[in-house]
């Protein structure tokens, strides 16, 4: 963890243009969460995404990635990640995950939200609202911290604030993003000795908890890809890309930047304009 490998900085520029490629990936949220309703397959809501993807003429960042078949990941209910969409039907109450990447001329945007259906139990609303609030405490720790390690402390702190024995999950984590979808550093979800490398202008993380009503222990499908809970409990990932510019943080898939929920924590968004 935190190993040595070389970090991408970014220019200004290169920035900018992952700005356009996170609000492609905003842009296919939306429209996502626009079509999600009980009844609907998992491979409509991914073929939303690929619409809405190659309308803005970007690419997506996970279709044949390491082989991966579609263009979103969609994980149910016990599924905590790399959901393969697919005929599955969503239901009345089901937690539903999306994680969705594009590329624009060259550089990556990643990110991934949870919604709960209709007839939801308040639980599940909880879980959902416990990772979101966690994974902002940890975007916010980049503009607050002055090492990569306050992320994961942050993520465990919020964690526990919610008073509610969650499930951190260790095996999948945050990443540096760029002209790759997955480069260094790694962006740990826990507390560890470790500090992490110093935050510096021009470094570009995804921060993308994920928590469980359970164990955090997993176990992947024989797909290859579906990471589940081994007690079935079910899980909630959310995650942002994220710039670290000269004057402050930008959340670079979210429309306002990150704005409403950063000003929660006293953090200004600082546009790398
Ligand atoms: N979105 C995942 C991440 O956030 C990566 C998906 S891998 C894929 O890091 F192969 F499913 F695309
Ligand atoms: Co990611």
């Amino acid at each position: 963890m935190f190993g040595r490998e070389k970090i991408e900085y970014k220019t200004a520029e290169q920035v900018r243009t992952m700005r356009r490629a996170g609000l492609v990936v905003a842009d296919a949220h939306a429209a996502v969460r626009a079509a999600m309703r009980p009844g609907v397959t998992t491979a409509e809501l991914d073929a939303v995404a690929a619409e809405v993807i190659a309308g803005a003429g970007a690419t997506p960042s996970f279709l044949g990635y390491h082989g991966y078949p579609a263009t979103l990941c969609v994980s149910v209910n016990d599924e905590i990640v790399h959901g393969i969409p697919g005929d599955r039907v969503l239901a009345p109450g089901d937690v539903v995950s999306v994680d969705c990447g594009a590329v624009v001329d060259g550089w990556h945007g990643d990110a991934a939200f949870t919604v709960v259906l209709p007839d939801a139990d308040p639980a599940d609303v909880a879980l959902s609202a416990a990772t979101e609030d966690a994974l902002w405490a940890g975007i916010a720790a980049l503009a607050t911290g002055e090492r990569l390690g306050a992320v994961g402390d942050a993520i465990e702190d919020s964690v526990e604030a919610a008073g509610v024995p969650y499930g951190i999950v260790q095996e999948y984590i945050g990443h540096g993003i760029g002209s790759a979808m997955h480069q260094p550093p790694d962006v740990l979800n826990y507390r560890t000795r470790e500090k992490g490398p110093r935050l510096r202008a021009g470094m570009c993380l995804a921060v993308e908890p994920m928590l469980t009503r359970g164990s955090r222990a997993i176990q992947v499908l024989e797909d290859d890809w579906t990471v589940v809970t081994v007690d079935g409990s079910r899980a909630a990932h959310w995650e942002h890309t994220v710039a670290i510019g000269p004057d402050g943080i930008w959340v670079l898939t979210a429309p306002d930047g990150g704005a409403e929920r950063l000003a929660r924590h006293g953090v200004t968004v600082a546009p790398w304009e």
